[in-house]
């Protein structure tokens, strides 16, 4: 296995992604990490993570410099090779006179370079920097270089310590892959004998010894990641698990009785369900800004939660459906904010569980390859992904019933008609989002002043990022004449077509 330090880069757990997907276990862990513990881990690799910081800031991340001795291999990538240049003698960090971000071309320089045999002289790399090294540490030599970036990766064969400039995880180096297997195999001597069926029997060992004889409480959305959670921790605990199920008032048409009938009719699960929808929405009265409206939604669950575990006894942990993608965008000790994801940032301080989060380090796809190998029905896994706040945050700006009753009904008839159309498969996600604003139409022979529906549809492979998905026109004419047609106090359709960057997916 081959471990990845966290220094803050957006792209980290793509690195261990990478990595496992060559069958190699991989996991992020702090930098924090003292080189002991790392020892006790066992890994055959060590790989720096790139960051947003400077070296030379103040609160730069650092490294137990003893991790240096350790005789394990380690790759630097981006801030990870500035931090090796900056720690090991003889090395020197400088700020870059042309920052670079994006595209470039390197050139390799000597047919030695160990992470790059058997790729082109030239080619195309993704770089992202501010700073540069400017002159290797004592026993390395330079390998690559380009026009911005004259030291863009270096090595030192006898201690076996690489580092490159370049981000090797991100598709847009054309060579990523063959520079992380080469010293993944070539290197760290690494073997490929990972699988998700091990990580079943990883998590489930590992749920088993956190978990002893205590019961666990999971938080069932309904979803697909909260669903995988369910089915695995009732494979490991069996009758010590309770689910419950929150019916929050935001969820789409049809949804509690279809989530009832699987889970507790197919798989055995033992569901609670509460219909808090009451609670819910009185709290959200009258409150219009997006993260205040996912932090009350936040909360409301881990109250109702709390509420709920007191009526049974002696449950010390709470189990939730998170994904890599919630954690990342929730922001980390070392990476920004972007949105907080009800399931992370939404946490009040006193919780009185432990938590347990098997999926924490998993993409969405992986959560769904997981649910395949856990004899999952293709129609649960395959359900595209709904947040936690559900349609509160489809409802943009303040929550009231009948909006919510728009949402619903909107997007029963776009998930009937994508259906209908056998598009459910090729589109990652797609929903209908009321924006705030009312126009003025003409229906019969008389005026209307009612509100626009927006469609949002995206194809993605992890979330993380998005490309709308092109509906044929036909397709949005028969879902726009229906939703008009059959939804009341709807007069206009809008279709979105952004990506994420620069947008998100959800519209708050
Ligand atoms: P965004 O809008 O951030 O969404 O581009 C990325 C993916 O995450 C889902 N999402 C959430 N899932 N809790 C969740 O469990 C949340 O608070 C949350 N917010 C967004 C979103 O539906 C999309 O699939």
């Amino acid at each position: 296995k081959i471990i990845v330090l966290d220094f803050g880069s957006q792209y980290n757990q793509l690195i261990t992604r990478r990595i496992r997907d060559m069958g190699v276990y991989s996991e992020l862990k702090a930098h924090t990490m003292s080189a002991a513990e790392i020892k006790a881990w066992g890994p055959k690799g060590i790989i720096f993570s790139g960051g947003p910081n400077s070296v030379y800031d103040s609160s730069a991340f650092n490294v137990d410099p003893e991790i240096y001795k350790l005789g394990i291999p380690i790759l630097g990538i981006c801030y990870g090779m500035q931090l090796m240049a900056y720690d090991l003698d003889g090395g020197k960090v400088e700020a870059a006179d042309n920052r670079e971000y994006g595209r470039a071309e390197i050139t390799v320089l000597s047919d030695d370079a160990k992470l790059f045999a058997g790729t082109p002289k030239q080619q195309t790399v993704w770089m992202s920097h501010g700073d540069l090294v400017t002159q290797v540490p004592d026993g390395f030599e330079r390998v690559a270089t380009s026009e911005n970036c004259p030291i863009s990766a270096m090595q030192d064969v006898d201690r076996n310590f690489y580092g490159i400039q370049l981000h090797a995880e991100v598709r847009n180096t054309e060579y990523g892959n063959d520079i992380l297997k080469h010293f993944a195999f070539d290197v760290c001597h690494a073997d490929a004998n990972w699988s998700m069926d091990d990580f079943i029997d990883l998590q489930i060992a590992h749920i088993r010894e956190m978990v002893g004889d205590k019961r666990v409480l999971l938080g069932l959305s309904g979803g697909v990641d909260s669903s995988v959670v369910g089915v695995l921790l009732h494979k490991a605990i069996g009758t010590q698990l309770t689910s419950i199920f929150v019916d929050h008032g935001l969820l789409r048409k049809g949804e509690a009785k279809q989530v009832m009938d699987s889970l507790e009719g197919k798989f055995g699960l033992n569901i609670v369900k509460v219909d808090a929808q009451d609670r819910f929405l009185s709290k959200l009265a009258g409150v219009t800004e997006p993260e205040k409206k996912r932090k009350i939604i936040g909360n409301e669950f881990i109250q109702v939660f709390n509420d709920e575990a007191q009526k049974l006894d002696g449950i010390d942990f709470l189990a939730q459906g998170t994904l890599y993608t919630d954690v990342i965008e929730s922001g980390t000790d070392t990476a920004q904010t972007i949105k907080s994801h009800h399931n992370v940032g939404g946490l009040p301080e006193d919780m009185h569980f432990q938590l347990i989060e098997p999926l924490r380090s998993l993409f969405k796809d992986e959560a769904r390859e997981l649910g395949e190998k856990l004899g999952m029905p293709s129609d649960l896994v395959w359900r595209q992904p709904f947040p936690g706040p559900g349609l509160g945050i489809r409802v943009l700006g303040e929550i009231t019933p009948e909006k919510l009753q728009i949402v619903r009904d909107s997007d029963l008839i776009l998930r009937e008609e994508i259906k209908k159309a056998g598009l459910d498969r090729d589109i990652w996600q797609y929903f209908t989002v009321l924006p705030n604003i009312k126009s003025v139409g003409v229906m019969g022979d008389g005026r209307t002043y009612d509100y626009a529906v927006g469609i949002r549809a995206v194809t993605s492979i992890d979330g993380m990022t998005a490309d709308f998905a092109r509906i044929p026109w036909d397709v949005l004419q028969e879902i726009s004449v229906r939703i008009v047609n059959e939804v009341d106090h709807v007069n206009r359709i809008l279709y979105d077509v952004t990506s994420k960057p620069p947008s998100t997916i959800e519209w708050e």
